[in-house]
């Protein structure tokens, strides 16, 4: 199983798709859909992989090409149009932001800014280009560690499950305020330019930026820089398809802001040129429609969808939506995908039933050890394991294979529920003060981490006898005792 005592020494990969584990199928599948342009639906029970394989893929994707613009129509103010730059003409174009401002150095600027823009290391307080992950100094993965504080964060609710679990890059702007000297609030905004800058700009710097951009009647709607991973996670028709915010003032041509300003992208925009991921597709019901629509048109109208907001007038059609399409289900659910996208899936891509084992032999037990050592590092408030409770949590998966998914002689691919296990026991050994997650405490966490079902039929003999008394107790209370009626 390959020699090494703690899994301190177990080199893990760096890239997301080459971490993916047992799943060697949809993995080449996946480096297929990008390079030929395919989407994919993937199907499987919870845990298996399924987010990880679609942020994995957007992952082997190149970075955008094209800004989306959009701007005033004046021949009606209601119906703005669509402008596409080249990243060349973006970056010809003179940006009013470009003229304005203070350039700084990450040592110039306060501690907290220049680290969430991924300059300086949280652990050490060095610091170093922005592009840089990985610490030169001490060797602590920066993008990590802030993911973690934001995590641990008041705002911990509104960072997504994928998010968490795959740190991006650090933040490009971050907004301060502070009070000026007439003791007033400002607003600052600090920008990352080039990984090695920083710009910082005032208050005043602000309002002639807004005000150089409102002459050019034009708004940025979708970046260059933008991610190429999209998560839909809710089934809000605003959330997948855009919207046009509401004016209190109708576009009034004095007060009210215009319609171009208030024009907002949907994840089916925002995944232009890269991976639009929905979950849960057959949750999404009648919405499945629209997708099917966008990936046939690779354009969709941004319309105002609240017909009693001023928004509702306003509508931009022709608004770029060229997306690898990635949705996951699980296989009860299979059967309520809508039949005309799903055979869209079929018949421009690949539907890929996730495995939920992997045979028991020694270079998948060594796949189980990449696992355990992947969940360690990622989530770096627990110690390395040693080499005998590797094989504790080995042991399980082979139990655990056995017992979800009927097979023997195999090791399990609900990696979610392993990687708890691995976390538990990491949290036992810390509460002890151990410096390693040590066999005694793998064993614990096995017996804690066992289901309601399991413990119910350790405890009462068998699930049904636990139900009998159940009913019985209950019953009794409302036979015998009547105080509370
Ligand atoms: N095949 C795998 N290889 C390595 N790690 C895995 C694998 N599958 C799952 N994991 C681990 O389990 C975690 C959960 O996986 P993921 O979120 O991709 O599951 P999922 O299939 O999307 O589940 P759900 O249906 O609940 O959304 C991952 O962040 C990763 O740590
Ligand atoms: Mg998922």
């Amino acid at each position: 199983m390959g020699d090494f005592e703690t899994t301190k020494e177990v080199v893990t990969p760096k890239t997301l798709i080459k971490q993916i584990i047992g799943q060697d199928t949809a993995v080449e599948k996946v480096k297929f859909a990008v390079k030929q342009r395919r989407n994919i639906l993937l199907v499987g029970p919870p845990g298996i992989g399924k987010s990880m394989l679609a942020k994995a893929m957007s992952d082997l994707l190149s970075p955008p090409t094209v800004e989306i613009l959009i701007t005033d129509n004046p021949q009606n103010t209601n119906k703005p149009l669509i402008k596409i730059r080249s990243r060349g003409e973006s970056e010809a174009e003179k940006d009013p932001v470009n003229e304005f401002g203070k350039i700084q150095t990450a040592n110039e600027v306060p501690t907290y800014v220049s680290e969430v823009l991924g300059f300086r290391c949280i652990t050490c307080g060095n610091t170093s280009r922005s592009k840089d992950r990985i610490c030169p100094n001490c060797g602590e993965d920066k993008y990590r560690k802030i993911a973690q504080r934001k995590r641990a964060s008041l705002y911990s609710d509104l960072i997504t499950e994928v998010i968490e679990a795959f740190p991006q890059e650090p933040e490009r702007e971050i907004h301060a305020t502070r009070i000026n000297k007439e003791g007033s609030e400002e607003t600052l905004i600090y920008q990352r330019i080039q990984d090695d800058k920083i710009r910082v700009l005032d208050q005043q710097a602000i309002n002639t930026i807004k005000e150089e951009r409102m002459k050019l009647k034009e708004m940025v709607l979708l970046p260059l820089d933008r991610k190429t991973f999209v998560h839909a996670t809710g089934a809000s028709e605003t959330e997948l398809l855009g919207d046009v915010r509401h004016d209190p003032y109708g576009s009034h041509p004095e007060i009210g802001t215009p319609a171009y300003l208030r024009v907002v992208a949907g994840a089916i925009h925002e995944a232009h040129e890269g991976v639009l991921f929905v979950d849960e597709l057959p949750q999404l019901g009648n919405l499945q429609a629209y997708i099917l629509t966008a990936m046939q048109e690779r354009k969709f109208p941004i319309v105002g969808r609240n017909p009693q907001s001023a928004g509702a007038s306003v509508k931009v059609v022709d608004v770029p939506c060229d997306f690898l399409f990635v949705g996951a289900c699980n296989i009860r659910e299979l059967k309520d995908i809508l039949p005309p996208l799903r055979s869209r899936v079929v018949g421009n891509g690949y539907e890929i039933l996730l495995e939920t084992t992997m045979p028991d032999n020694d270079e998948n037990r060594f796949k189980v050890v990449q696992f355990i050592t992947q969940e360690i590092n990622n989530d770096s408030r627990i110690p390395h394991a040693t080499g005998d409770a590797v094989e504790v949590i080995i042991d399980e998966s082979v139990k655990m294979a056995e017992a979800l998914d009927k097979t023997r002689d195999s090791l399990t691919l609900r990696l979610r529920d392993l990687g708890g296990v691995v976390r538990m026991a990491g949290d036992y050994a810390v509460h002890e003060g151990s410096d390693l997650i040590l066999k005694k405490h793998v064993e614990k966490s096995i017996k804690e981490s066992r289901s309601i079902e399991h413990q119910l039929k350790e405890r009462y003999g068998s699930y049904w006898d636990a139900l009998r008394r159940d009913e019985t107790s209950n019953l009794q209370g409302v036979e015998g005792d009547k105080s509370y009626l």
